[in-house]
């Protein structure tokens, strides 16, 4: 046994949850490692749709699960997915780091006051509070799971950062009070105080006999240190973040997939070369239904971009890739991959870090004839045939098996490779 990997390879939202839910059924316990709730993972398993933002996605797989030391909490969206989750007669088998950092109201507020300062220049975040949450982590300011357990605990950290608080609130003239917060978040740690516990050791006691499946949220454009800074999250999804954000050794990790859809989608700012901001982009959107599972925002849509799902598949080092929406290109004459960059007269096959590089690259395209009717196959075979052509040219560019393709959001339509 041991760990394996889904991870997306975009920027986000490329049916992670779909994926994860798929390979949930083999494992015996499914992981969280970094992201809070500015995910938005969405699974359609026996007719209906379940949308978690903090559970991992195997819950409805009745899996174990848990929520590693990497990951934000913001314990009220937490507490409402327990309860959507008995509402709908299912009972979380979770575990929750007692190191996994706690998102405060003032983490909400800051996300939103620096949002609104930065103007046309924002990140457009999620304003879940999730960069600041991180920000304090690192400057060792921050709450954890574990402090909420504790009135004394608790009473002394803020004692010791409401200081600092109170003065980064005051910069853009705003107050908490500390007193309310410290009660309300001690009752959120009662009601999670059963969930709460030392992942680190519960995982490394498992992992050489069970099958423990990490589940990455957001995706590698998105990643602190390899996707297209700052219009980035705060945290690490590519597959290396499991092992600071699990507590899981790199050696423990023997197979890593990873998900991009069949074309490219974006929420927020930043560069995307491959954007159609045209015909093609609405066709995708409304196709796709290319709409934001946290803030219900428009996603930017545009072709597959080839030069940066290289990049993402050399970082995260996958052994295969699920590729997803396949259905969603259905109907199109003809159908664009790009293949490079081409940035003032020279060709670019590689990713460029800085995003004023990046903003003026011009996608290098090839063309694949079009085709109609994937949605739903869920044989190879019965695929259209230009359809296999462009999974089996998007492998051979990448030098990566495709393993799963998806058809449509249900469990069910989904091939598996060799099956
Ligand atoms: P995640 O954040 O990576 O888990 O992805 P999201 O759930 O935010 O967005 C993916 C959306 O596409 C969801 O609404 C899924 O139900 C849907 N979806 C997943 N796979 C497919 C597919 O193969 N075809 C279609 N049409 N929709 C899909
Ligand atoms: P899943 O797991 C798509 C984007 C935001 C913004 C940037 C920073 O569903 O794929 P943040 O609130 O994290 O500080 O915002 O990251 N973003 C996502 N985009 N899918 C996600 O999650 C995302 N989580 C964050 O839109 O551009
Ligand atoms: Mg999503």
């Amino acid at each position: 046994m041991g760990g394996f990997a889904v991870v997306g390879l975009q920027w986000g939202d490329e049916g992670k949850g779909k994926i994860t839910d798929y390979f949930a059924e083999k494992a015996d316990c499914v992981v969280r490692y970094q992201g809070g709730n500015n995910a938005g993972h969405t699974i359609v398993a026996g007719g209906k749709e379940y949308k978690f933002h903090l559970m991992p996605s195997g819950v409805v797989q009745g899996k174990k699960v848990v929520i590693g030391n990497g990951v934000v909490v913001d314990p009220t969206v937490l507490i409402d997915e327990i309860e959507e989750l008995r509402s709908n007669g299912m009972e979380p088998d979770l575990m929750v780091s007692d190191r996994a950092h706690v998102i405060m109201p003032y983490h909400r507020m800051l996300d939103g006051a620096e949002e609104s300062l930065l103007g046309n220049k924002k990140v457009g975040t999620t304003k879940r509070g999730i960069g600041p949450c991180y920000s304090d982590k690192v400057a060792r300011h921050g709450i954890r799971m574990g402090d909420l357990l504790e009135r004394e605990a608790l009473a002394e950290k803020m004692e010791r950062i409401m200081p600092i608080q109170d003065k980064i609130l005051g910069i853009y003239d705003m107050k908490v009070d500390p007193e309310g917060i410290m009660e309300e978040y001690l009752s959120y740690g009662e009601r999670l105080r059963k969930y709460v516990d030392d992942t680190i050791y519960y995982l490394n006691s498992i992992i050489d006999e069970k099958a423990v499946l990490f589940e990455g949220a957001q995706g590698f454009l998105l990643d602190i240190d390899y996707g297209t800074y700052p219009y980035v999250t705060s945290s690490n999804p590519v597959a290396g973040g499991i092992c600071t954000g699990a507590g899981i050794s790199p050696k423990k990790i023997e197979k890593i997939v990873g998900v991009s859809k069949a074309y490219t989608t974006r929420v927020g700012m930043g560069p995307m070369p491959t954007e159609e901001k045209g015909e093609v982009g609405d066709y995708l959107a409304k196709r796709g239904h290319e709409f934001g599972t946290t803030t219900g925002r428009k996603r930017r849509c545009g072709w597959l971009d080839m030069v940066a799902l290289k990049y993402a598949c050399m970082v995260n080092g996958v052994d295969s890739i699920a590729i997803t929406k396949l259905d969603v290109l259905d109907g199109l004459e003809e159908v664009k991959v790009c293949v490079a960059y081409e940035y003032e007269g020279k060709t670019l096959d590689r990713f460029p870090s800085s995003i004023k590089i990046l903003e003026k690259c011009k996608p290098v395209y090839e063309t694949l004839d079009g085709w109609d009717g994937s949605k739903g196959v869920r044989d190879y075979t019965a695929l259209p045939p230009n359809a296999r052509k462009y999974v089996e040219y998007i492998s051979e560019k990448l030098g990566v098996e495709v393993e799963i393709i998806s058809t449509g959001p249900a469990r069910e339509d989904t091939i598996v490779a060799g099956s």
